[in-house]
């Protein structure tokens, strides 16, 4: 019994998928070896023993219906005995996937490839007083980890790896992933895969992979969204780069990532270059004005229509039963009904958002485009607004809030406003990633990026199911009046909405037929000879005329 827990080795002829799928079947870690040899070498060796139960002649019959195992080591039977022995220990002894870095991400992400089944080799670095045996650690406190191996020694780490190796990055984007790569490419062989699930800025990625492709290593970027609970129970996982290389580890990924309503998991191949950590940083930006317009929405609802955390959890609570479900929406209840010592924990926390970067870089991305991607940016902004909010002085030298309108809010009407704000927030996000992928040459399947944003990710919501069918102009047909005067009754009533109102700006300025913007495009002809076209010159030729 204790020896068969710790292993036991079968050796068969199980030359059907099906029947080594049974064979499989309740057992953890696996290792096919498939000794490979040749019809003529193998008759012989038939020939030559006496007592081999089958006749050689139903050796052909055998071959014709081996299908010839994928994952397995294949040994070819010309070696000598003592070589192929030495290959099998090595493979076994070796894991099959490295991960390094084992903070919060990296640690829940190390527990859910464990949780797969997936033999790891983890390695988080020394540094002395501040990170020592952070990996051993890892491994003694969580019996998850209990078949992982720990090292904080890089070239062990490497070692133990098996052939072509893959690796997992989970460090802090920038200068650590470079000079974490100076020291591991001299340790790797060609065809070896390391994946970078940080939040890298794509740039960076692009370079990455442009470098490690002289060495022939493959890099691949993965955005990876969910925060520390996707990562562990099922993130939404959006990897680019070279497709040869992410071959290599596609059902790793998959093995880990969420699963959308038909059990497809939420990871698909993006396009190349750093595609992958495109994707994600729009997410992001798309994030960022999510939280804003709901941000926008709760202060509605407690300064227009006078209504506590508690009430306004109720309603956000069935709006989340219906159309306007989403996981943010989600943890806002959960937010709102947070209390301590009978008080509502939101009044204690001081109203200053902070950002980290992809938000910023979604925003300065979206510039470099020429993108309008004024919702996400919006919602930057509003952001580094509310550093003023927490300026006593500011606040008291304005004094706007005595000379407010008092305006009429219907909560129906504020749940269709917020929906259409939505919309327009997802479709200047598509439309920046489809820009992109048409600049860069990525083919980004924008249908299958939805897809894989239906589930682990931050923003995943039924908007994001309906995606497909939902058309904006409909909805604007329908709700834009109610959006405006919900927006206008805002401003009006004191509160800053600068996500809704850009919603509304937007929708102004993409249906309107009278644009002032020609008079931008003469006052720049008459000052800098920057031309302009005729909407009567049927060729739309550039022209610079004498304005005086
Ligand atoms: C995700 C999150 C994640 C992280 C953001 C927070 O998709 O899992 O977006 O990536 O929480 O980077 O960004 P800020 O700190 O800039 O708000």
């Amino acid at each position: 019994q204790q020896s068969l827990l710790n292993g036991a080795i079968i050796a068969c002829s199980a030359l059907k998928e099906v029947y080594r799928i049974i064979l499989m079947d309740g057992i953890n870690n696996v290792h096919w070896i498939f000794l490979d040899g040749d019809y003529e070498t193998l008759n012989q060796r038939l020939i030559a023993r006496s007592d081999h139960y089958m006749p050689a002649s139903l050796l052909k019959s055998q071959l014709d219906i081996l299908e010839l195992p994928k994952n397995a080591l294949r040994i070819n039977i010309d070696y000598s005995p003592e070589i192929i022995t030495e290959t099998i220990v090595n493979y076994i002894a070796s894991t099959k996937l490295g991960l390094i870095g084992l903070g919060v991400m990296g640690k829940s992400l190390a527990l859910n490839f464990a949780s797969k089944g997936i033999q790891l080799s983890i390695f988080n670095r020394h540094v002395a007083g501040k990170e020592e045996g952070i990996a051993k650690k890892l491994v003694t406190e969580n019996i998850e980890l209990q078949y992982a191996k720990p090292f904080d020694n890089l070239t062990a780490f490497v070692q133990s790896l098996e052939l072509p190796r893959k690796i997992i990055l989970m460090v802090n984007a920038g200068t650590a992933i470079d000079e974490l790569l100076t020291e591991l490419v001299p340790l790797l062989n060609e065809n070896d895969v390391i994946v970078d699930c940080g939040n890298s800025h794509y740039l960076d990625t692009t370079t990455r992979i442009k470098k490690l492709r002289k060495n022939k290593i493959h890099f691949i970027g993965a955005g990876v969204s969910g925060g520390e609970e996707g990562a562990l129970k099922g993130p939404s996982i959006m990897p680019g780069g070279d497709l040869s290389g992410y071959n290599y580890v596609k059902d790793l990924l998959e093995s880990i990532a969420a699963k959308d309503k038909s059990g497809k998991p939420c990871c698909s191949f993006i396009g190349a270059d750093g595609s992958g950590h495109f994707v994600k940083m729009v997410h992001n930006g798309i994030e960022y004005a999510e939280m804003q317009l709901l941000a926008e929405i709760y202060i509605i609802l407690r300064k227009g229509l006078l209504l506590n955390p508690e009430q306004i959890a109720a309603i956000f609570y069935d709006w989340n039963k219906g159309d306007l479900q989403s996981y943010l929406l989600q943890i806002t209840i959960d937010i709102l009904r947070k209390k301590e010592n009978d008080k509502w924990l939101i009044d204690d926390i001081v109203g200053v958002a902070l950002s980290k970067g992809t938000g910023r870089w979604a925003a300065h991305a979206a510039v470099d485009l020429g993108t309008p991607a004024g919702m996400m940016t919006a919602a930057l902004f509003a952001r580094f607004n509310s550093e003023k909010n927490s300026d006593a002085q500011s606040i008291a030298t304005f004094n706007l809030n005595e000379q407010k309108a008092t305006g009429t809010f219907e909560i129906n009407e504020i749940a269709k406003a917020y929906q259409l704000a939505r919309m327009v927030n997802h479709h200047q996000g598509f439309e920046m990633i489809k820009l992109a992928s048409a600049q860069n040459h990525w083919s980004i399947n924008v249908i299958e990026l939805a897809r894989i944003w239906t589930n682990g990710c931050i923003i995943r919501s039924t908007l994001m199911e309906q995606l497909n069918e939902m058309s904006l102009v409909n909805s604007s047909k329908q709700y834009f009046s109610v959006l405006a005067k919900i927006t206008a009754t805002a401003m009006q009533s004191g509160i800053a909405v600068p996500a809704l109102s850009e919603a509304v700006n937007f929708l102004n300025t993409i249906s309107s037929d009278d644009s002032p913007m020609g008079l931008i495009q003469a006052q720049r002809d008459y000052f800098g000879a920057h031309q302009f076209i005729r909407k009567s010159d049927s060729e739309k030729k550039s022209i610079h005329i004498h304005w005086k």
